[in-house]
């Protein structure tokens, strides 16, 4: 029997990471399998855990209002030596580019204890883009022993960079896990349905105006590299996009960190047009429900842009570099950057070009099957 610990702390790792610990709860005659959250995200982490039904082991609650990389890189190096040393596990499992990640590597790595990448080998070889995940995952994948990653050409990254190849192993991404273990309750199941409409109503937002046939263009963003001007530019996008297609509604939840806030409280303080709902971050049955009935998403988010192809949305990417480059070969995905004339122009297209929005909103799977989790857990037996 071999003790392993997960770790995970914000919002999109514990998506990722819920169905890996789940089926390796399920091994529990091969695996003693601890989770432990950072609490890097607190509100936007705690809705994950609930939706999986996750009770973590330890939860070093680290999240401060307004923490910056120094913070949370000790917090989480400090917290992990107590757990690691405590714990002594065989294994410290570690996903994709969060500072707990990082962190949370390098304390393993100080511990001599094993690690093994989820989410492995993505990268822009652009060190301030995405910052500070670029160099995150560099250093996480430089400690890993095993390497998981989505694609093929994740793994031709690492292979690049002299990582052995019986080290990596391609998985797909276990995002696609999550997202299919939801998906089908979400379309079908009516009770769940009814709930998701109220949590809309409570949220603001009334899900009857899209029964209507109205388009819905989802939005969300929180790139540290985009805030200041970036987010400015974003917001008066979305501005002047509300006023152009006032039968087009525009629903954005917000990311709970300050300085997303701050920029949609400067543009839109004043003049709040009828079809721009901002509303707080959403559950992740609420926001797959959500995903699937847009038409266009507007995001910087590198989840999204793994699950949105899958349900055949067209996705429009307000960064200048993405780590994920099969959904733009796919066709799906379009890096728009944050300038204010390029994102309206982007839209526009979609939303006034019926052929075109036909053309590059084709369902396709470049992400993963859905079965990432299992493909890691048998490997992990051998
Ligand atoms: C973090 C990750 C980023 C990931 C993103 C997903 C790092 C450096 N950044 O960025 O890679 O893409 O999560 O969303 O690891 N806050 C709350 N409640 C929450 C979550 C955040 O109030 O549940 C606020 C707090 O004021 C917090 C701030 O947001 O200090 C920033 O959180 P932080 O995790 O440092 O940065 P993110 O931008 O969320
Ligand atoms: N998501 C969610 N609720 C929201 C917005 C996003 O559950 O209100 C999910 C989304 O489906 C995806 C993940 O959160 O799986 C993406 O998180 P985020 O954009 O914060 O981080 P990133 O993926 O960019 O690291």
């Amino acid at each position: 029997m071999k003790k392993i610990i997960l770790v995970f702390g914000t919002r999109p790792e514990a998506i990722k990471m819920a169905p890996l610990v789940k089926r390796f709860q399920e091994c529990n005659n091969d695996f003693h399998t601890i989770c432990c959250v950072t609490g890097q995200h607190r509100e936007m982490l705690d809705q994950v855990l609930e939706i999986f039904e996750i009770k973590p082991d330890y939860d070093l609650n680290i999240m401060k209002d307004g923490q910056d990389l120094f913070d949370v890189t000790a917090r989480v190096l400090y917290g992990m030596r107590d757990i690691l040393t405590k714990e002594k596990p065989d294994m410290v499992f570690v996903h994709g580019d969060t500072t707990t990640s990082m962190a949370t590597a390098l304390a393993a790595f100080y511990c001599q204890i094993p690690v093994s990448h989820i989410e492995a080998g993505l990268r822009t070889y652009n060190i301030y883009s995405p910052w500070p995940e670029e160099i995150n995952r560099q250093l996480t994948g430089r400690i890993a022993t095993f390497h998981f990653t989505p694609t093929i050409s994740s793994k031709q990254n690492l292979l690049s960079e002299g990582v052995n190849e019986y080290n990596i192993l391609v998985t797909g991404n276990t995002v696609i896990d999550a997202l299919f273990s939801v998906l089908n309750k979400v379309r079908t199941n009516k009770v769940l349905q009814n709930k998701i409409s109220s949590i809309f109503l409570n949220a603001g937002y009334d899900l009857s105006r899209i029964d209507n046939n109205k388009q819905l263009v989802l939005i969300t963003g929180h790139r540290r590299e985009n805030f200041g001007d970036g987010f400015l530019n974003i917001c008066q996008a979305i501005k002047t996009l509300t006023i152009k297609y006032p039968n087009v509604d525009f629903l954005y939840p917000m990311h709970l960190n300050p300085n997303v806030r701050e920029p949609i409280g400067k543009i839109f303080e004043h003049n709040l047009s009828t079809n721009i709902f901002f509303i707080e971050p959403l559950d992740y049955l609420s926001f797959v429900y959500i995903m699937d009935k847009s038409y266009i998403i507007l995001t910087d988010s590198g989840g999204i842009q793994e699950e949105a192809p899958s349900l055949g949305k067209p996705v429009l990417v307000m960064r200048d570099t993405t780590e994920r480059p099969e959904a733009l070969v796919a066709g799906t995905v379009e890096l728009v950057g944050t300038d204010t004339a390029k994102i309206v122009d982007s839209v526009s297209c979609l939303i006034d070009n019926k052929e075109y929005y036909e053309k590059i909103s084709k369902a396709n799977n470049p992400y993963g099957d859905g079965m990432a989790c299992n493909r890691i857990v048998d490997f992990l037996k051998k």
